[in-house]
């Protein structure tokens, strides 16, 4: 979506001291700029560009592009968000990463972090010399740790919560979880030069997990589910006091309600993706047809949250509070009750605008836009707390 107050927003910006948050998206690229005033985050300017026209397909579909083809993208969508901000961060898509929980026996901190990636290469499909490795000491129960400390996520950076720190009340030799996050050098490499080329300094890289959910989050007391859907994929986390617990992936997203619907009516993926934007599962359109093609998919999306929540919820003994809803594909319209009504945990559409500061006439806009921009928000919150 445009951001059509873009040039309104612009009287707020500023100059120097702001912080920007880049998503490249399978099928857009985000981009939100946040400044700090009097200790607030405050909302500068965001938008976002549909990247399947840079790589001969439509507004709404996933598509693999060269560096030089992104780096277009990005330029474009810099310029026509007027972003002025340089400085960055970036996210790295949970495809080109790995974050998964292990247990380990708790040492002293040095011989920690030495066993740390000795462990993790047993979950590593590749040597441990082409990765970025990140990782978290998570106490078993009532620890201290919360949400910032997962949200803290830097490839590359020497990582890791003291072991004697998260483990204050274990014993030595006790066993501990182990957050760990990884990302292969190559996707790094690729983002870099991306961000370079649009002349924009990066200073870190974080799986979008912990992006998404440093922007979704409140102060949750129990689990949660952020579900996030994507064009292509849908991604499911479960979080416990800002922990993730475990991430999934569903290989359905937005992309195949249109795919469906281009396939059943006989129409272009274009014509298709403007019925699925303006009709969704909108009964009172008279489009009984898009609504059952759109519903088959999102069935089969929503059964495997649902499964996931169920088996959660089962291993633990905890149930969740609630699911966050995130991602373009929420968009859709009447997308909200078909989740409430699929789902027996309470779903909530994520509000990521609401952490910011922005004028009181955007903000409909904003809360309507929110899903879409989790992660880039998440970014901008992380790059502003670095700035002085
Ligand atoms: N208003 C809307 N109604 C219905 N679908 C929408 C709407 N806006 C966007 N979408 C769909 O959402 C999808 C894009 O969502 P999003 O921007 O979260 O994906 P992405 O981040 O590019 O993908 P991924 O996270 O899988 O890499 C597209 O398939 C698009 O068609
Ligand atoms: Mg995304």
């Amino acid at each position: 979506m445009q951001n059509p107050f873009k040039d309104i927003m612009r009287l707020f910006q500023g100059g120097g001291g702001s912080a920007l948050g880049i998503d490249f998206g399978s099928s857009a690229v985000k981009v939100v700029q946040l400044r700090k005033t009097h200790g607030h985050a405050v909302l500068e300017t965001y938008g976002e560009l549909a990247v399947g026209p840079y790589g001969n397909a439509e507004i709404g579909q996933s598509v693999r592009l060269s560096v030089a083809r992104m780096s277009e993208a990005l330029t474009d969508v810099l310029r026509e968000s007027k972003v002025s901000g340089r400085d960055c961060g970036v996210a790295i898509p949970i495809s080109s990463s790995l974050v998964t929980t292990i247990e380990m026996p708790l040492v002293d901190d040095k011989q920690f972090a030495q066993m740390v990636p000795i462990e993790a290469r047993k979950y590593i499909p590749v040597p441990i010399s082409e990765v970025a490795l990140d990782w978290w000491v998570i106490p078993k129960e009532n620890g201290e740790v919360t949400y910032p400390l997962a949200g803290e996520a830097t490839a590359g950076a020497p990582a890791g919560t003291p072991a004697s720190e998260a483990g204050k009340d274990l014993k030595s030799g006790r066993l501990v979880d182990v957050l760990l996050a990884v990302i292969h050098n190559d996707a790094i490499s690729n983002y870099q030069s991306l961000v370079k080329s649009a002349g924009l300094t990066s200073t870190f890289y974080e799986v979008e997990i912990f992006s998404t959910l440093r922007a979704s989050l409140s102060q949750e007391t129990k689990p949660v589910m952020i579900l996030d859907m994507g064009a292509a994929t849908t991604k499911l986390y479960i979080v416990d006091r800002g922990i993730v617990k475990s991430s999934h992936m569903v290989n359905r997203g937005s992309q195949d309600i249109t795919m469906s619907i281009s396939r059943a009516l006989n129409i272009s993926v274009k014509e298709a993706e403007l019925l699925k934007r303006n009709v969704g599962l909108d009964m009172a359109s008279g489009r009984k047809d898009i609504y059952d093609i759109a519903s088959t998919t999102l069935s089969y999306i929503l059964s495997e949250a649902n499964r996931v929540v169920f088996n959660y919820e089962k291993r633990t003994g905890q149930s969740l509070s609630r699911i966050i809803l995130t991602g373009g594909g929420v968009l859709l319209k009447e997308f909200y009750g078909f989740a409430q009504r699929f789902f027996e945990t309470e779903a909530v559409m994520a509000d990521p605008f609401a952490k910011v500061e922005s004028p009181a006439f955007l903000d409909n806009i904003l809360k309507r836009a929110g899903p879409e921009f989790a992660v880039a928000i998440g970014l901008a919150l992380r790059k502003l707390q670095e700035l002085p």
